[in-house]
């Protein structure tokens, strides 16, 4: 008999559901509820407190609606936050994306050079390099922080002159340092795909932390006998709440999410906030 309860899903907005689109690819049978703080987006610009005070809000949140996993999908508050959380969660498991991409990176890389992108504060913590590092110390880590990814992707401009213009403005360097796999350590990222290969070229290998983390959970439900029998088909959320409800909100969330979004639930960020 399989364990039916949906897995929590967190982000500071709407890029985790390029996380939720990876589970439902690999384990169609899940269910998946989602949580998007998109009042308080973005989170990759705050203090480190606020991040921590924000994460465990958005926690507290989904472990009141009988979740079997946790997953911080924002790799800003898998950075700063994730051991903060764990010390606060103890009855299921609690996942972050910085370990799932930091590994599959490790063992891709054969030059032993790595880049990594991400948020000003996700490149600020080390976290990518510290985790490569305490599996490899030999792997040489570059970040880079790509401000500017964020909105280009919330704009919708995915493919245009002005991201491409950005992309090179950002990885043009990276491209000297001889890496051989470059880290997508940012929720939106794994939108930009395209135009990131095309600004490194094939040589270097693209690392998108989303399908890592969906791996890792399935190893963890497996694991732990908790995985769902049924199939539902995929690709539909059970919960969509959010914090703000913006303009642009649908044609986003469809393109991260990468299917038709369900009914969208609007939560007050006062209920966030009551929780710690
Ligand atoms: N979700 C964030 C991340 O993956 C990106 C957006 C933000 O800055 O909050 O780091």
């Amino acid at each position: 008999m399989g364990d039916e309860r949906p897995i929590g899903v967190f982000d500071s907005g709407l890029g985790g559901l390029t996380v939720a689109k990876e589970i439902f690819r690999l384990m169609p049978g899940e269910r998946i509820i989602y949580l998007g703080d998109t009042a308080r987006v973005p989170y990759g610009n705050k203090s480190e407190e606020a991040i921590k005070r924000f994460g465990l809000q958005d926690a507290r949140m989904l472990l009141d609606m009988d979740i079997k996993l946790l997953i911080a999908a924002c790799n800003t508050v898998s950075s700063v936050a994730l051991s903060h959380l764990e010390q606060h969660v103890k009855d299921i498991p609690v996942i972050g994306v910085v370990w799932p991409g930091a590994r599959a990176a490790t063992s891709k890389s054969v030059e032993k050079r790595i880049g990594v992108i991400g948020t000003a504060a996700t490149i600020r913590s080390g976290s990518y390099a510290k985790a490569i590092n305490s599996i490899d110390p030999n792997i040489k880590v570059y970040g880079k922080p790509c401000p500017l990814f964020v909105p280009l992707v919330e704009e919708g401009l995915i493919d245009s002159d002005i991201t491409r213009a950005a992309v090179q403005h950002y990885l043009y360097e990276m491209v000297d340092l001889g890496i051989d796999c470059l880290i997508l350590g940012c929720t939106h990222y794994p939108i930009l795909m395209e135009a990131i290969q095309g600004a490194v070229g094939n040589r270097i290998q693209l690392i998108d932390s989303a399908l890592w983390v969906a791996k890792e959970a399935q190893n963890i439900l497996k694991a732990t006998n908790a995985a769902a029998a049924g199939d539902t088909g995929g690709f539909t959320l059970s919960r969509f709440l959010v914090t703000d409800l913006t303009p642009n909100f649908e044609p986003v969330a469809e393109a991260l999410l990468g299917a038709g979004i369900p009914n969208i639930e609007k939560i007050a960020v006062e209920e966030l906030e009551k929780k710690f």
